[in-house]
């Protein structure tokens, strides 16, 4: 374990693609942050496949064992803080977090949105976006807030809606483009460089544009 980097623990309850995108940029040695943790609240997530497969120590902590979403909050705060965590990645991680656990990572703690927030936030955001027949649509790496999908946004990567698209290949063409902004919203945060600051994000980077990431149409 490489001195000096970011500690990240990674929350996840699904196949884990996001998570995996990170692992494979933590990969790279000159990556200012490491994974030291993945914890999901869903037996069989294959986030959790992937984090064994890397060599990353995981935890299973069911929610439906706890009483109270309080009580389910902080054994997760318990895991992260044993394994020094210091700064937290939500990855397709399908619970609502009681506010006393999300002021306890106020600014330490990030979430990756499949839509352009703050347009079409909570579920089903493609089918919401093809609803609304916007012609941009895309995903958003922010900051994490009680209010659900709320907090200050950090990097978002656009892409067009096409004729004839489905749900299934919007949020295809979106996800591709989660993979590339969750690594570089991290990178950023790690380097210094992503200060929160009030409701907005602040970049120190050299390029303005280096948290909008903006594919070209097909
Ligand atoms: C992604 O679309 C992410 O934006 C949303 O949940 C999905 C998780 O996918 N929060 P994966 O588990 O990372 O593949």
């Amino acid at each position: 374990m490489a001195a000096g980097k970011l500690r990240v623990g990674v929350l996840a309850s699904g196949q884990g693609s996001n998570l995996q995108a990170l692992i494979d940029a933590c990969a790279d040695p000159s990556f200012p942050a490491e994974i030291v943790h993945v914890l999901s609240n869903v037996e069989g997530a294959y986030a959790l496949e992937r984090a064994r497969r890397a060599g990353i120590p995981t935890a299973l902590i069911r929610h439906r064992e706890y009483s109270s979403r309080e009580a389910f909050d902080a054994a997760v705060d318990a895991c992260l803080r044993e394994a020094g965590v210091e700064f937290v990645c939500l990855a397709g991680f399908m619970r609502l977090l009681s506010e006393g656990f999300v002021r306890g990572w106020d600014g330490r703690m990030i979430n990756i949105h499949p839509s352009l927030l703050p347009s079409f936030k909570g579920l089903h955001t493609h089918a919401q976006a093809l609803q609304a027949g916007v012609k941009v649509h895309g995903c958003t790496v922010h900051f994490v807030r009680p209010a659900l999908d709320d907090g200050p946004v950090l990097a978002q990567a656009a892409v067009p809606v096409l004729p004839g698209d489905s749900a299934d290949l919007l949020a295809a063409r979106v996800l591709e483009q989660e993979h590339r902004i969750y690594p570089l919203a991290l990178r950023l945060i790690a380097e210094g460089r992503a200060v929160v600051d009030g409701d907005v994000v602040r970049i120190d980077a050299p390029h303005a544009g280096q948290a909008l990431v903006n594919p070209v149409a097909p």
